[in-house]
């Protein structure tokens, strides 16, 4: 059986794009409490950033406190925009975080208020001062950007991410931030930064705007990476990134991969039950298939 990694950023990226309402933080504990007992082992739990930029987030010390005093063996880890809050994630003992940049300028200012270079002397500043720190790169807008469009030219990432490489990069996320990657981008894209670095871990991490998230991620499985983001419920949307819609779900994506006889080690049934729960609790915009199935014919896992 084949082994894919699936990693969930639903509590992250999905809680994030929810403005309507603060949501309690032991409903995002309950939620990870049955992402866990699906079986999830690979969980963005939280991100550390400015209160003032995503109120959502301001919880983050309590959720990540809880779940790595519950959770001590698993992979679960935090987003980050800056030194301070991997000095936030580090003090509480979380000893892994990504670090977002934007391969698109206006992107990365309209998101974290930062130049190209402001964010790479952050990345190296975090990275000389938290040297047992796993710092992994979440590269939003890689496939196009809300304001300047779709990016064509795959060579594009491969040198925006040299200086990062050179600097102790060793995983990155290549993010469809906006849901507007083509699978031919994919395999161009996922090639070129898979020639360029070869030891580099690779992961991808789809929206659902336009309902490529599933064939984006599938053509990336089958090239070759070393885990695939998804949200609980498909939940999401960029607050930063004008029209874009939920990461592909989690439970649309286990079930086909199951069904296909890949290995996710998550179960269904429950995740599923997670995601319908969720999105009782939690008001926002969903772009999962499965939470709308009335009666589940019994699958085979
Ligand atoms: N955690 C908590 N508070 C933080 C913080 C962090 N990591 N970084 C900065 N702050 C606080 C500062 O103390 C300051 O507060 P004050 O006004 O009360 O003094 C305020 O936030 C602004 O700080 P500043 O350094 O001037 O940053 P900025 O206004 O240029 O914003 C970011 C830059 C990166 C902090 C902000 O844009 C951000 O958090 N962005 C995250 C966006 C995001 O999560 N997007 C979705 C994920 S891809
Ligand atoms: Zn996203």
């Amino acid at each position: 059986m084949k082994k894919v990694t699936i990693v969930e950023v639903g509590p992250r990226d999905g809680f994030q794009s929810v403005s309507c309402m603060q949501i309690p933080t032991e409903e995002k504990i309950a939620i990870i409490d049955r992402l866990a007992e699906a079986g999830v082992q690979h969980m963005e739990i939280t991100s550390f950033v400015s209160p003032k930029a995503i109120p959502q987030m301001s919880d983050a010390a309590a959720v990540a406190e809880y779940a790595l005093k519950k959770y001590p063996d698993r992979d679960y880890f935090a987003l980050v925009p800056n030194l301070r809050g991997a000095a936030n994630a580090y003090a509480l003992g979380l000893r892994k975080v990504c670090y977002v940049v934007s391969l698109s300028t206006s992107h990365n200012k309209a998101n974290i208020n930062r130049t190209h270079e402001q964010s790479l002397a952050a990345f190296r500043e975090i990275r000389e001062t938290y040297p047992d720190l796993q710092l992994d790169v979440d590269l939003a807008t890689t496939f196009g950007c809300p304001f300047e469009g779709k990016y064509l030219d795959p060579q594009q990432p491969v040198e925006f991410l040299r200086p990062y490489w050179e600097a102790g990069m060793r995983s990155v996320t290549l993010c469809d931030t906006i849901g507007i990657a083509d699978p031919a981008q994919v395999r161009r894209v996922l090639c070129a930064v898979k020639e360029a670095y070869p030891e580099l871990a690779v992961q991808v991490h789809f929206h659902d705007t336009r309902g490529l998230g599933m064939v984006n991620t599938l053509t990336a499985l089958e090239i070759g990476v070393d885990g695939v983001q998804t949200a609980l419920g498909g939940l999401g949307g960029c607050p930063f990134a004008p029209g874009a819609s939920g990461n592909l779900s989690t439970e649309d994506t286990v079930w086909m991969l199951n069904e296909m006889g890949y290995d996710t080690g998550i179960r269904f049934a429950p995740l599923l039950a997670a995601a319908k729960a969720q999105k009782e609790a939690v008001p926002g915009n969903y772009s999962g298939h499965h939470i709308c199935v009335e009666k589940e014919t019994p699958c085979q896992f």
